[in-house]
């Protein structure tokens, strides 16, 4: 099977094909993503109205790269996927226009993925991960903990009460003078500490029962330590113990929420022992490691995408409209795109939740 999939719900334009063999091992044939990073730098964040141009721009291209890299005709496409939402919406709705153009064009079924079920199947692509898993999904608009009981089947353990943990990544960067996106720079910045331990943030929710999240009082608590130093630009020094500290305060509070988690998804599917880290903050090299000592601990594999799979791509659309495909999932040319789409509808709202997250 082939399967072309495009990505338009943020700030990353991208196409994939993807085919998977008669034993279901998939391989890329051509994952294209083309960032609009320098594009939002200037504003420190991502400009739904640039992004939504900037799709316009050159998703044709980018289909074409995807097309002629996979040496594939669109004759030998299975189906075209392409995610639905949740994001930005004028992006996905470029994203969504031009595959359903391409369906009906070369008379091929489309398929509408949810963004966050791509994150969530990434890792199925590269290994042999069976149902139930548990999914700790971390990027930049969402932060959630959920029980993965197969394709489009999620129930949410868990959720962020306020912040993303990349919104605070990049948040705690910005206010930092750090570039955008943050994670990376912070990570960078954290690995150069010569006292990582100088700094004590608070660890957001430890110790509290159940597994929701919150990270903006973090992102205070590194305002008022920027604050607290002397005035006059960030010294290197200072700002690399300050980013060393934030990541230390995070990973704590992951490790501490995903321990609830496990608990609780150990009692409901008693036979389940691997816990899927996806999503952008998923390429977080300390965090992958704190939860993987977790789960040593806890009994539990650790799997996480290859690193450049875990922020936005069309690899993970093209695998997740596959596996829905052979489950049998085809969308009409009505489909309309989805600013929001959470992965399980029946969650009740987390508490002290705005109603801005999916
Ligand atoms: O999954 P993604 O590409 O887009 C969304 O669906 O949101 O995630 C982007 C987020 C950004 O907030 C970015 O700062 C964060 O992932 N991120 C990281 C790292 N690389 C990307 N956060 C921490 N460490 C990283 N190495
Ligand atoms: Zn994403």
């Amino acid at each position: 099977m082939k399967i072309l999939g495009i990505e338009t719900s943020c700030d990353e334009t991208a196409a994939s094909v993807v085919t998977d063999d008669a034993r279901g091992e998939a391989r890329i044939l051509s994952n294209v993503v083309l960032s609009q990073l320098d594009e939002h730098r200037p504003y420190g964040g991502v400009v739904p109205e640039i992004a939504a141009r900037s799709h316009l721009d050159h998703i044709d291209r980018i289909v074409e790269e995807a097309m002629s890299e996979a040496n594939v005709d669109f004759s030998e496409l299975d189906a075209v996927a392409a995610t639905g939402g949740p994001g930005l919406i004028g992006g996905v709705i470029v994203g969504v226009m031009t595959a359903k153009a391409i369906a009906l064009t070369h008379n091929l079924p489309f398929v509408a993925v949810n963004h966050l079920e791509g994150h969530a199947l990434t890792v199925r692509l590269n290994e042999q991960v069976d149902f139930p898993y548990l999914l700790l999904l971390v990027s930049g608009g969402h932060c959630q903990l959920l029980a993965v009981e197969g394709i489009g089947k999620y129930k949410r353990l868990g959720t962020t009460i306020d912040d993303a943990l990349g919104e605070a990544f990049d948040k705690s960067a910005k206010l930092l003078g750090l570039g955008y996106p943050g994670g990376p720079h912070v990570e960078k910045a954290a690995l150069k500490a010569t006292n990582p331990d100088r700094f004590k943030l608070p660890s957001p929710m430890k110790g509290k029962p159940g597994c929701d999240f919150s990270f903006s009082g973090l992102k205070t608590a590194v305002r008022q330590a920027a604050e607290a130093l002397p005035p006059g630009p960030f010294k290197e020094e200072d700002l690399n113990d300050l980013c060393a500290a934030f990541q230390t305060a995070a990973a704590d509070s992951l490790v501490n929420r995903c321990k609830n988690a496990i608990k609780m998804f150990k009692q409901d599917y008693p036979g389940g022992n691997t816990l899927v880290v996806a999503g952008g903050v998923a390429a977080n090299q300390a965090i992958r490691s704190r939860l993987t000592e977790l789960c040593n601990k806890e009994k539990m594999q650790m799997v996480a995408p290859p690193l450049k799979l875990c922020t936005d791509n069309g690899a993970m659309i093209a695998w997740a409209g596959l596996e829905a495909f052979k489950a049998g999932q085809r969308d009409d040319l009505s489909f309309a795109p989805r600013p929001r789409w959470p992965l399980d509808p029946d969650a009740p709202k987390a508490a002290y939740a705005g109603g801005k997250k999916a």
